[in-house]
């Protein structure tokens, strides 16, 4: 695992999209994972600057980390949209080159279409992940086992807490959600787990410093033979000195 320290939100956010350009140039036709949230945002901003400056993401394509599950098409709340939104139209990715959840598909079922679809695309060459406050990734709440694949995950009251300040408050934030499991995620070939502020910094710190707490999803960041992590100062505040 590789840690990164960035000086800040705004150096995170480059680090973070040179990272992904590699990526894109070394295999212009790489399916990347791509989460949603308030840490992205940034990373976003950056690769649509380069895509405009002449990275070629033509051949690029995308998957959704996860999505809520039971709302309608045209929700505010969905996270397809806000990838869409914020990336994948100013980047003039359209639908053909997107694998996303079915918000209203079958609980038992639309985990296993996901993770075959991702097989039949060839599998993920890059996940770019966000740390929850909890230690998630994705929909994946801890105690999720590390072969798990993509399912229909319950939000615990910690993440839904969190999310609420995407949508306005608690009970705005649906209770699950459709995510790409653990063991979809660390088949991936890569992984770049992004980390920023100070309200992340105990959990960095634990992520970071306990390797064999596997009940926390992010610790899998040890167990994966790729892995980075790139984190502002405040992120990093409680971590001791990076790698
Ligand atoms: P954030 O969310 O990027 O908005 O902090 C991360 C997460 O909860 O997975």
């Amino acid at each position: 695992m590789n840690l990164i320290a960035a000086a800040d939100y705004a150096d995170l956010s480059v680090r973070a999209a040179a990272f992904v350009a590699r990526q894109i140039r070394s295999k212009p036709s790489s399916l990347l994972v791509l989460p949603t949230g308030n840490t992205p945002l940034g990373l976003f901003r950056e690769m649509i600057g380069l895509a405009r400056q002449g990275l070629d993401v033509s051949a690029v394509r995308f998957a959704v980390l996860d999505d809520y599950a039971g709302i309608e098409p045209g929700d505010r709340r969905s996270l397809t949209a806000w990838l869409v939104r914020e990336l994948l139209t100013p980047l003039g990715v359209g639908q053909d080159r997107l694998l996303a959840f079915d918000p209203l598909g079958d609980s038992a079922k639309e985990g296993a279409r996901m993770d075959a679809a991702i097989r039949t695309a060839g599998g993920i060459d890059l996940a770019v992940l966000g740390l929850g406050p909890n230690g998630h990734l994705g929909m994946n709440e801890p105690g999720t086992p590390y072969d798990q694949p993509s399912f229909h995950a319950v939000l615990t009251p910690e993440t839904i807490r969190s999310n609420s300040v995407y949508w306005g408050s608690e009970a705005d934030v649906p209770r699950s959600g459709f995510t790409l499991g653990l063991g979809t995620l660390r088949a991936a070939r890569s992984f770049l787990l992004l980390v920023s502020g100070a309200h992340k910094a105990e959990i960095l710190a634990r992520v970071v410093g306990h390797p064999d707490e596997i009940e926390l999803p992010a610790v899998m960041v040890h167990h994966h033979p790729a892995a980075t992590i790139i984190a502002d100062a405040a992120a990093c505040a409680k971590s001791g000195r990076p790698a």
